[in-house]
């Protein structure tokens, strides 16, 4: 199976990628990873701890980056609530982080596992920075890093720069020059997975725990949405996931990708060079595809066997 690592912020859909990610055999989670991002790094670190207590997992959890690189810290207390997952209750945690930090863990492991180990990052970018720079044979160490952010269109924070990116656009920028062989989920993709009112149901109608949560953290987003006169939301970080598990499940496409770290409109606003205009080869396969029926048919069968 492919070792991962898989760097979050939970967030309700951080959630539901993490718990896609311990439920699938074809993935073995090394190490869970915690930045700073939806809300601050003590909650995320507190859900992703609630969350491994729910999922029965034994999996190492490694706290890292409380703010961005450069930046003023950025939360999205009006998507995910407060807490990070808004009003669903998760067990409390019997057990804590590691003393190791995120970057620490991750280069470390890379460094184990020449060529192995994927990199999954859902939330701002910043631990996956602070490891490039501590290390810089990483990009090189690493099989790849696949990450939702940005856009190859328009934004979901700003008119022009989708949250992860807005979050940290200078850490995204350190990862999109790299070298490392990067998969983006940006909007375009992960929009193409919709949380509907009929995908709430079929989750909070099944049986298995794992499923129903997640049709409370479905619901619970929605709402916020429906509250602020949207009917529709998007399902962003499980992507990622599932692209691992299902890589037929979306298509790619070889793009140059840059992100704007000027402090202005463009604030985190990432361009694809869709007409070779600029030379530069490209340095992401970016996902511009989303196959959502399939995609929900794998979610939906994991969770329901999760936990066995
Ligand atoms: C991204 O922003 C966060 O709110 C989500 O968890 C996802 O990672 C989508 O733009
Ligand atoms: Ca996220």
């Amino acid at each position: 199976s492919t070792p991962i690592i898989l760097d979050c912020d939970p967030g309700h859909d951080d959630a539901v990628a993490l718990l896609l990610a311990l439920a699938s055999s074809e993935l073995s989670v090394l190490g869970v990873t915690v930045t700073h991002g939806n809300v601050e790094l003590e909650r995320t670190l507190a859900n992703t701890l609630a969350l491994r207590e729910f999922a029965g997992s034994d999996v190492p959890v490694y706290g890292g980056a409380a703010r961005p690189l450069v930046r003023a810290p950025l939360t999205a207390t009006h998507v995910h609530g407060a807490s990070g997952v808004g009003n669903v209750v998760l067990p409390r945690p019997t057990r804590g982080a590691e003393r190791e930090r995120a970057a620490e863990f991750i280069v470390r492991t890379a460094l184990e596992r020449p060529g192995e180990v994927t990199l999954v990052a859902i939330g701002p970018l910043t631990n996956v920075a602070l490891a490039l720079r501590l290390e810089p044979r990483l990009a090189a160490f690493l099989k790849g890093i696949v990450f939702m952010g940005g856009s190859l269109s328009h934004g979901n924070t700003t008119p022009a720069a989708e949250f992860n990116f807005h979050a940290d656009p200078h850490a995204a920028r350190i990862v999109l020059e790299s070298g490392a062989r990067i998969t983006m989920f940006g909007l375009d993709a992960t929009r193409q997975v919709p949380i509907t009112r009929a995908h709430v149901e079929r989750f909070e109608r099944a049986a298995s725990p794992s499923a129903k949560l997640c049709g409370a953290l479905l619901d619970d987003a929605l709402s916020r949405l429906e509250a602020r006169g949207r009917s529709v939301g998007a399902l962003h970080d499980p992507c990622t996931v599932a692209f691992l598990v299902d890589p037929g499940l979306f298509e790619t496409r070889e793009l140059f990708v840059s992100v704007d770290v000027s402090e202005g409109d463009n604030f985190g606003r990432s361009t694809a060079d869709f007409t070779s205009a600029t030379s530069q080869t490209p340095n992401v396969r970016a996902a511009v595809t989303a196959r959502a029926d399939e995609f929900y048919d794998l979610l939906f069968e994991r969770l329901s066997n999760f936990p066995a």
